[in-house]
C-alpha cells in the first residue's frame, strides 16, 4: 500500500514540517525492480487531461526511487521534454531521427538534469510531419519498437508520451509497449472519446501485438469540491475496477508551475501535494508490477468487456 501523503500535524514549525515531507520524497526507500524493462505508452486522445504531466512526474519519482527510467516524448509539442529540462528546438537530434532516418535511440537519448537515473528521448517540431512521413515507410508502425529493441536501453521502465491523437505516433507507441496507462481527468468529457481508444487498443493488440493491455488507469486534475469530479471518478471505477490507482491526482498549482521552470513537480516542491501523490502513484505502479510478476492472472483489462458495460 502506498505511503501516506497528507502531512500530519505535529508541533514542529512548518519549515521543518516541510523538510520532513521533503526527506519522505527523496528518501532512500527503494521501488521494486521489474524482472523485465516495462514499456509503458501514456495514451487518451483528448488534450490536456495529464498525460505528460503523469508520464513525467511517475517516471522523475520512480527515477528518485532507484529506478532507471526513460521518457521517450512522441508529441510534436515537446511538452515532456520542457518539462524534463530537456533542450528540444529543431536542430536537436530527437525521436524524429529514430523514427524517420532510423537514427540508433541511445543516441538521441539525453540524461535528465537533477534527477539521476532518467532519460529523455526528445521530440522537436519536425515529429509533427512524422505522421504522414511515416505512411510511406516501412513498417511503419513498429519503428518505434524495433528502435527500442535496438537500444537495448538500461532501463526498468519506460514511459512513452503520446499526442492527443490516434494516429500513427500513437499506433507505434502502442505497437512498442505491453502497457497502456490512461490519465483520465476528472471532468464532465472525461469519458467521451474513451471507447474510440480502447477500440484502437483492441485492433492493435489484435492485429499487430498481442501483449498489449491496459495496465493501469489514473484519475488526475481532481477537485474535491465537485460533486461531477467523483462522479466521474465513481464511473471509471465502475468500468476500469482494479486497473484504477487508489492514489487520485489532484489539482494542485505546483504541478502546473513546474513545467515552466523545466522541472518536474518532484524536484519543483517536492513536498507539495503534488509531488507526494505522483510519488504515491508510482509507488503503486511499480508495487502492483512486482506483484503481478509473482501472480500468474494478473487484472489487466484486455479491452473484452462488452461494450454495453461502458459508462460513454
Ligand atoms: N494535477 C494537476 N493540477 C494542476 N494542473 C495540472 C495537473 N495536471 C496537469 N496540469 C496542467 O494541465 C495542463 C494539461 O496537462 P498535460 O499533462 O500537458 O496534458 P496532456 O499531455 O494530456 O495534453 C498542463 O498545463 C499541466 O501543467
Ligand atoms: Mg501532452
Amino acid at each position: 500500500m502506498s505511503e501516506p501523503f497528507v502531512s500530519r500535524e505535529t508541533d514542529d514549525p512548518p519549515i521543518a514540517q516541510e523538510a520532513a515531507t521533503a526527506v519522505r520524497v527523496l528518501g532512500f526507500d527503494p521501488f521494486p525492480r521489474p524482472a523485465r524493462p516495462r514499456i509503458v505508452t501514456v495514451a487518451n486522445q483528448k488534450g490536456g487531461v495529464g498525460k505528460t504531466t503523469t508520464a513525467v512526474n511517475v517516471a522523475a519519482a520512480m527515477a528518485m526511487r532507484g529506478l532507471r527510467v526513460t521518457v521517450v516524448d512522441l508529441d510534436p509539442q515537446g511538452n515532456a521534454s520542457t518539462a524534463l529540462g530537456i533542450d528540444h528546438h529543431a536542430s536537436i537530434p530527437s525521436v524524429y531521427d529514430v523514427l524517420i532516418e532510423g537514427r540508433p535511440l541511445a543516441e538521441v537519448a539525453r540524461n535528465v538534469p537533477d534527477v539521476p537515473g532518467l532519460t529523455c528521448v526528445p521530440a522537436t517540431i519536425d515529429l509533427a510531419g512524422a505522421e504522414i512521413e511515416l505512411v510511406s515507410l516501412v513498417a511503419r508502425e513498429s519503428r518505434l519498437k524495433r528502435a527500442l529493441a535496438e537500444a537495448a536501453l538500461p532501463a526498468d521502465y519506460v514511459f512513452i508520451d503520446c499526442p492527443p491523437s490516434l494516429g500513427l505516433l500513437t499506433v507505434n507507441a502502442l505497437v512498442a509497449a505491453e502497457e497502456v496507462l490512461i490519465p483520465i481527468q476528472c471532468e464532465y468529457y472525461a469519458l467521451e472519446g474513451l471507447g474510440q481508444l480502447l477500440r484502437n487498443i483492441e485492433l492493435v493488440r489484435a492485429h499487430l501485438n498481442p501483449a498489449l493491455r491496459v495496465s493501469t488507469v489514473i484519475l488526475t486534475m481532481y477537485d474535491g469540491r465537485t460533486k461531477l469530479a467523483a462522479q466521474v471518478a465513481d464511473d471509471v471505477r465502475r468500468y476500469f475496477k482494479d486497473l484504477v490507482l487508489d492514489t487520485v491526482i489532484p489539482r494542485n498549482v505546483r504541478i502546473s508551475e513546474a513545467p515552466s521552470f523545466g522541472q518536474t513537480v518532484m524536484t519543483y516542491d517536492p513536498g507539495s501535494a503534488g509531488a507526494l501523490c505522483y510519488l504515491s502513484a508510482a509507488r503503486e505502479i511499480a508495487e502492483r508490477a512486482a506483484r503481478a510478476e509473482g501472480a500468474p492472472n494478473d487484472q489487466s483489462f484486455s479491452g473484452t468487456a462488452s461494450a454495453s458495460d461502458r459508462p460513454w
